[in-house]
């Protein structure tokens, strides 16, 4: 076998917040991949680090009273933290904030203005007078130039998904101090995507067999048709104040957060490098290069995992960067899809947005979810559910049922009765073994194939299969019968013997995705670490250790629990001064014009009774409700709910519509009025409920 070299990523997860299920999908995954590797003996690195940069970060250190370096730490921390808890182990975590994530992010801009490719223009754009700074479209809210929902973000609507920039809204003040903003020129810093040369490479690269499928027929959706030049220059600077590197020879001028974010996958590497020079001058680790790994003659392979949300920066801008400042291109992408709890987007109201450390405060055992990911992950874009209950229910039949039953029923008969011994070859006299063995060793390369494409789901399947056959055997011998039996402890430590080596081989097919399970393991069989060519080793007159517990089931009633407290803490964290000081921050939106009685009474509205509440397909943000308000016939309104409302729980409510409003064509079919619903600065959306007693068509005054 040829020792492959390879340099493994995660995206960079955003230092402005905690990592959640939704981002473990990505981290777990790709932590399966590069144990795996190693485990083929491979030349593996893995290595992420904190995404730092941007607006977000600057308002919220200020908002904490403490400096962004301070912030950025203090997650640094938490995310490393949590991955450690999850098991996920890199070879480094860095930061975006760090001088060599610095250095080749200016190496990269100097190169690429040497070859013509950045341009300077003179843009304008939206400044809050009051905050002296320019406003990013996410800090500017509005009334929607479409369906006229109050406080909508500046690049899209959530009520009625419109997208337009945010010139168009109405009425727009900034979310940072509540002020009108006005319109300011300033000289923005272009990466020229448009160049002929940026366009030639990207349409050869996406034929290259670098993405999947699915991400190729996305590129060529953003690329157009040959000859055609869809793609836009891309902004990359931002003014001060902002928290991020300024531009060499640009005073006041900032790289944009996504220009050094991916540039710090190389800084993470870099440092990995430095560190191991330091070892390497200790005698203790070769030296690794930087070059050989990022250089355009590198033979080694470059792979970053990434949701599908930022494909476009990964096959985009990231590979056009690096083929014009002389390094290589990522060997592949590998873009996975979104995490859904109970088949619904994650949700604080629900309290089905729970954090990594909440998981670990409720659960502990962090495997449990490595393994139902796993079990789910098939290597394709497509998103992936975590339903709560059949986590529950896979977890015990699978990991307790099939698997750690194994040992269970049959170790405690070898330190008993054998003193620890397993047999030897010459002990074992039943002829039907070697089939079964052979079952579980031919299975061996079939499995790497399924961890290698990443279709962790047949991987765990095949698994799974070869638990049952284990099972049968152990059911089919009955030790514990043996046992009871005289004359039988041949046969006894026989079967015993057996049942502990394919639960080896099991644990060594799982190892990728049970990292901590499979070194107790190790240490109760009493051998080195598992690799995957050892899968055909047999332990035969060796001692072992006393069996121990190595897994309890999962109890239920703690999925609850953690559910009920990421429902909770949402409600007393609204009190904790750092969000109370937010809220004032993100003010609330200015009152409107003043209007007469008359005016009001223009807007007839009703109670209405939601008989009828439906997903509609294809749209990411609409219900579609049915609504009686006493008129002997029902309307049908489409709502901009969806993401705060599972149709299930919306039926048989009374809520308030907007019953003289003109019949809006959809898409999806005829809007015949509006339901009313509050929102704030903050995500979340809550529909209005009459008192008790109101009744189907009442006027609301
Ligand atoms: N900072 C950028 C990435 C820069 S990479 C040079 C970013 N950060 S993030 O924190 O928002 O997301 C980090 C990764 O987690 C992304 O790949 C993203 O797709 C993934 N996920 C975030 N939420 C997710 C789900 N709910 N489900 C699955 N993956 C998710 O994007
Ligand atoms: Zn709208």
């Amino acid at each position: 076998m040829t020792t492959r070299k390879i340099l493994v990523t995660s995206a960079l997860p955003y230092a402005n917040g905690s990592i959640h299920l939704g981002h473990l999908v990505e981290y777990i995954q790709t932590d399966i991949w590069a144990r795996f590797q190693k485990m083929c003996g491979h030349e593996v690195y893995y290595v992420c680090a904190d995404d730092t940069h941007g607006t977000p970060v600057m308002l919220r250190a200020e908002t904490e009273g403490i400096t962004p370096e301070q912030l950025i730490a203090r997650v640094w921390q938490e995310h490393y933290d949590d991955f450690s808890a999850f098991h996920v182990a890199f070879d480094n975590y860095g930061s975006t904030n760090s001088a060599e994530t610095k250095a080749y992010a200016e190496d990269i801009y100097r190169k690429l203005k040497a070859a013509k490719l950045i341009d300077v223009r003179s843009i304008e754009q939206y400044y809050d007078p009051v905050k002296n700074m320019f406003l990013p479209d996410r800090f500017i809210k509005g009334e929607c130039p479409k369906c006229h929902a109050k406080d909508q973000y500046g690049d899209n609507c959530e009520v009625c998904g419109a997208a337009y920039a945010p010139t168009e809204l109405i009425n727009p003040y900034s979310a940072v101090s509540g002020a009108k903003p006005e319109m300011r020129n300033s000289d923005h810093y272009f990466f020229k995507l448009s160049d002929k040369r940026c366009q030639e490479f990207l349409r050869r690269w996406t034929k290259s067999g670098t993405l999947q499928s699915e991400a190729a027929n996305k590129m060529q959706e953003w690329l157009g048709a040959e000859g055609e030049n869809r793609l836009t220059d891309w902004d990359i600077s931002r003014d001060a104040p902002y928290f991020g590197f300024e531009i060499p020879d640009a005073p006041g001028k900032y790289f944009y957060v996504w220009l050094d974010a991916p540039v710090g996958y190389m800084g993470s590497f870099k440092q990995l490098c430095n560190k191991k020079m330091l070892e390497s001058e200790h005698g203790i680790q070769p030296a690794l290069n930087f070059d050989e790994y990022w250089k355009p003659d590198s033979t080694a392979e470059l792979y970053h995992f990434i949701g599908k949300d930022i494909l476009y920066f990964h096959a985009l801008f990231w590979p056009a960067m690096l083929e014009n400042s002389g390094f290589r291109t990522p060997t592949k992408l590998f873009a996975h899809g979104f995490l859904t709890v109970n088949n619904e987007k994650m949700s604080k109201s629900r309290g089905t947005f729970i954090t990594a450390r909440s998981y670990v405060d409720h659960i502990k055992n962090t495997e449990y979810l490595r393994y139902y990911y796993a079990s789910k992950i098939n290597g394709t874009m497509e998103d992936l559910d975590l339903n709560l209950e059949d986590f529950v229910a896979k977890v015990n039949s699978d990991l307790i049922g099939k698997y750690i039953n194994i040992a269970s029923r049959t170790a405690g008969f070898v330190s008993r009765k054998f003193g620890g011994k397993l047999a030897s070859s010459r002990q074992l006299k039943d002829a039907n073994i070697a089939a079964l063995l052979a079952e579980f060793t031919g299975k061996r390369a079939a499995i790497a194939q399924c961890y290698e494409e990443r279709d962790y789901g047949r991987a765990i399947r095949e698994i799974m299969r070869l638990a049952d056959l284990a099972n049968e055997y152990v059911n089919d011998k009955a030790p514990w019968v043996l046992a009871k039996q005289d004359g039988q402890d041949a046969a006894l430590h026989e079967v015993c013997t057996i049942s502990i080596n394919l639960f080896r081989m099991l644990t060594l097919y799982l190892k990728p995705v049970l990292p901590k399970l499979a070194t107790q393991v190790e240490t109760f069989l009493n051998i080195t670490p598992l690799t995957w060519n050892s899968a055909e080793e047999m332990l035969l007159d060796h001692q072992i250790d006393e069996y121990k517990h190595l897994m309890t089931r999962l109890d239920p009633k703690l999925i609850e629990a953690m559910v009920a407290a990421n429902r909770e803490s949402l409600k007393s964290e609204s009190h904790s001064p750092a969000r109370h000081a937010e809220a004032q921050q993100h003010a609330t939106a200015p009152i409107a014009e003043t209007i007469s009685i008359e005016d009001f009474a223009k807007i007839d509205l009703r109670v209405a009774k939601i008989v009828n509440a439906e997903h509609v397909e294809g749209a990411e943000k609409l219900l579609k409700l049915t609504l009686d308000i006493g008129e002997g016939k029902t309307r049908t309104v489409f709502a901009g709910i969806k993401s705060a409302y599972d149709p299930e729980k919306l039926k048989g409510r009374l809520t308030a519509m907007v019953a003289n409003l003109a019949p809006r064509k959809m898409k999806f079919g005829l809007s015949e009025g509006m339901v009313l619903a509050a929102s704030g600065s903050e995500s979340g959306l809550y529909i209005l409920n009459p008192d008790e007693g109101a009744e189907p068509g009442m006027r609301i005054k």
